[in-house]
């Protein structure tokens, strides 16, 4: 009888019903513009753990409490779940070299005066992406950096891949230009790297739901915006796009990922295989 008791609490809970799989992919779509109506399986793996370690009885049990008083940790966990943070350092390096030949001489020039550019890494994961535009910002500006506001805001819905990023602790890839290693990281032990204090100084993050107005103090000359709308439908995707395009100063850019492309009727202007500027 006890061990009856034991085996049930620790059982997996059973499979999500059709009703509670549709509740929680509305839920999750409306609020947060991710589409899981293919992920059933990943729902059901990365929930099962939460549904057991919180005492929850099923996953209908969990979804009617999140729905109706989950708590902003208990979203946030949720969410942790549900993400793909997958991301690494120099991912699609072709971008970052037409950031750095051709989009950052003209902000250069166009800043002359104010001497402050301004770029959001939106969906930045767990760091590695607005690092790596600081460290090609670095590269490029070499002594004149100081001079420079360069600072760059990195949002991300995730707090787990947030709390990660502001660490900055990471293995190196093999591909990192010579020299940067030693320029752009402290060690950390353990083979580990930590990103050095200036170029972490130059990334603000922030918790920012991309489904939100975008409302920030000034207009962005660059919005990378890579591999994130991969996740969400095409009308989520398009209104998002037009909200870029409204955040974005005449002149700048918007940068996708090679995996992604932005409707045909998109007022941007396509300049390279994953990277759009404002008319
Ligand atoms: C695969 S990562 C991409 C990271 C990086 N941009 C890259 O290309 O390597 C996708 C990120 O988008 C974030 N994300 C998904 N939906 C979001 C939303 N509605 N608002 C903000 N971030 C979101 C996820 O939390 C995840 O960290």
């Amino acid at each position: 009888m006890e061990d009856n008791k034991i085996e049930k609490s620790l059982a997996a809970p059973a499979m999500i019903s059709d009703a509670d799989f549709r509740r929680l992919v509305a839920f999750v779509q409306q609020k947060y513009g991710i589409d899981l109506h293919q992920k059933r399986q990943l729902i059901t793996s990365r929930l099962a753990g939460t549904i057991k370690q919180k005492g929850f009885k099923g996953y209908s049990e969990y979804i009617d409490y999140l729905l109706s008083q989950g708590s902003s940790d208990d979203i946030n966990q949720l969410l942790s779940k549900l993400t793909t943070n997958y991301t690494y350092f120099m991912r699609e390096i072709g971008a970052f070299e037409y950031f750095q030949s051709t989009i950052l001489p003209d902000m250069v020039r166009r800043h002359q005066r104010d001497k402050c550019l301004a770029i959001w890494s939106a969906g930045c994961s767990s760091g590695e992406e607005p690092y790596n535009v600081s460290m090609y910002i670095m590269d490029y500006l070499g002594t004149q950096a100081s001079a420079w506001d360069t600072r760059l805001l990195a949002t991300d819905l995730s707090m787990n891949a947030l709390s990660k990023a502001q660490k900055g602790i990471y293995e190196l890839p093999d591909n990192l230009p010579a020299g940067w290693e030693k320029k752009y990281f402290v060690s950390a032990g353990a083979g580990k790297h930590q990103v050095a204090p200036h170029i972490k100084r130059n990334v603000i993050f922030r918790q920012f739901n991309l489904m939100d107005p975008i409302h920030f103090k000034r207009k962005f000359d660059v919005i990378f915006c890579r591999n994130v709308m991969i996740y969400f439908d095409q009308p989520t995707k398009k209104a998002l796009t037009e909200r870029f395009y409204e955040a974005t100063v005449p002149g700048g850019y918007l940068i996708i990922s090679m995996s992604e492309n932005l409707s045909p009727d998109t007022p941007y202007m396509r300049v390279g295989p994953s990277i759009f500027k404002k008319k």
